[in-house]
């Protein structure tokens, strides 16, 4: 989907996270999963997280979504939640961070991946492939997958909105 923001950017983060985590949460005979305030289930991508803000960096890009995705489970002692996902890319690197558990906790550093950036249409895509949990990563699904665990794939689209009456801009200048 590609809706406009109140931030003048449309666009979204798609996302399956991990399929054999979705599989096992969807076996649980609790199990539950619910994505809100800008997350939505995807039939295809998993998915997806509203883009709330893109800029360039001295290094790369920067570019935050929206959106809040929790699991849960086994009477209530499996939650797991993934809220306003955010990527940072330097050069062919690229780290995915998650807020952090409480309203003023610092972000946590979910992933590192390999970053294929194409800049060339009006909208700026992003491929994130060979994405590895973190150490921080690794706490949040206690353990069970160690740090260095693949997750899924994920890409990006995201354009500055372009008012109806004048052409699309480029999503970035450089
Ligand atoms: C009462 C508590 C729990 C029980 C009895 C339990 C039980 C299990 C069992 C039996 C499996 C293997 C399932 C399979 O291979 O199909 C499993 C896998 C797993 N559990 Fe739990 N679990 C519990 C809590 C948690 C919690 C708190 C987390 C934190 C996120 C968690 C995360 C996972 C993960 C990540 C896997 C691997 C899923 C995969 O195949 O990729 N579990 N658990």
């Amino acid at each position: 989907m590609n809706t406009t923001t109140e931030t003048g950017l449309a666009g979204r983060l798609a996302w399956s996270m991990k399929q054999s985590f979705l599989r096992y949460v969807a076996r649980l005979s609790d199990g539950r999963c619910s994505a809100t305030d800008g997350a939505e289930p995807s039939e295809t991508e998993g998915f997806t997280f509203e883009v709330s803000a893109m800029q360039a960096t001295n290094h790369g890009l920067s570019l935050a979504f929206r959106g809040d995705l929790r699991f849960s489970g086994h009477h209530g002692a499996l939650f797991l939640r993934i809220a306003d996902p955010a990527i940072l890319v330097d050069g062919p690197h690229g780290t995915l961070s998650i807020a952090g558990g409480d309203a003023d906790a610092p972000r946590v550093p979910l992933a590192t991946f390999t970053a294929a950036v194409d800049s060339s249409g009006p909208a700026l895509r992003i491929a994130g492939t060979g994405l590895m949990l973190t150490e921080a990563g690794s706490e949040l699904f206690i353990g069970i997958y160690p740090p260095g665990e693949p997750l899924d794939d994920f890409t990006v689209e995201a354009a500055h909105h372009a008012p109806a009456s004048t052409a699309a801009e480029p999503a970035l200048s450089h």
